[in-house]
């Protein structure tokens, strides 16, 4: 499997001190940035959009390498995912992972007035890919994995997404259980794509790293349990250390 990459979720953050604590974060050890943007609509939950991303960029050194430390891995729990693919590639997201549920039904227009064409995750991916920046895809729970073997076998790399994120939990809110019923999803991605940067996001911390490393996740989105722990660094290093064994 690729490298541990921990990703800790600033959703636990204080967003009244987002950049000291973003930078407090890579200090303590994280790889990436998970930014989690909800809108009300996809999710029912708001948390902030590209202007802040843009303000907070400022206050951690931008990757130098393809998945390199520093990477913003943006995960776009919004219902009109093309429509801020440019936005948030401007604010300085260096990873742009949509929702597939969402995909579908996108953008009619952009911010700056113009019409997009209504899209599909193949085209989206590419879109993504035309600006420069890394595509993810996210499947919610109820949301099965042979959604993605077209997308994941076309043989045009530019459809090919740099990432997949299984959702262990409802999307929304931090703090919430767990659901190990995702993992074998996980392990069937992790069987046929030995390769493929798989992500997990909900629920992970000490308690329930080992079960998602044992099915292959190599992405570790941890919100609550790295800002809410007395060891925020210590709990990064054994999450990095689970996965790699
Ligand atoms: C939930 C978000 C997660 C959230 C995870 O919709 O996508 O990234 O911050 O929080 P924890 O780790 O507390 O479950
Ligand atoms: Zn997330």
């Amino acid at each position: 499997a690729p490298n541990p990459i921990i990703a800790p979720s600033i959703l636990s953050a204080d967003f009244a001190q987002l950049g000291a604590d973003c930078k407090r974060t890579m200090d303590q050890g994280a790889d990436w940035l998970h930014v989690d943007i909800m809108d009300g609509h996809f999710v029912p939950n708001i948390t902030f959009g590209a202007p802040v991303v843009a303000k907070v960029r400022k206050h951690v050194d931008k990757p130098t390498a393809k998945y390199g430390r520093g990477t913003f891995d943006c995960h776009m729990m919004i219902a009109e995912p093309k429509k801020w693919v440019k936005e948030f590639k401007n604010a300085g997201c260096d990873l742009y992972c949509f929702h597939y549920e969402a995909a579908f039904s996108s953008a009619a227009e952009t911010p700056d007035g113009k019409t997009e064409e209504k899209t599909n995750p193949k085209e989206l991916i590419r879109y993504i890919h035309d600006q420069g920046i890394l595509a993810g895809i996210a499947l919610k729970p109820m949301t099965g994995v042979e959604v993605l073997t077209e997308l994941l076998e076309s043989p045009d790399e530019k459809e090919r997404p740099d990432m997949v994120l299984i959702m262990t939990v409802e999307p929304g809110f931090g703090g919430q259980k767990f659901m190990a019923s995702e993992l074998p999803k996980v392990q069937e991605l992790r069987k046929r794509y030995p390769e493929l940067n798989i992500e997990v996001d909900g629920g992970l911390g000490p308690g329930t790293i080992d079960q998602a490393a044992d099915a292959g996740a190599n992405v570790i989105v941890a919100g609550s349990a790295v800002f809410g722990a007395q060891d925020p660094a210590g709990v990064i290093a054994l999450l990095r250390e689970t996965v790699q064994r």
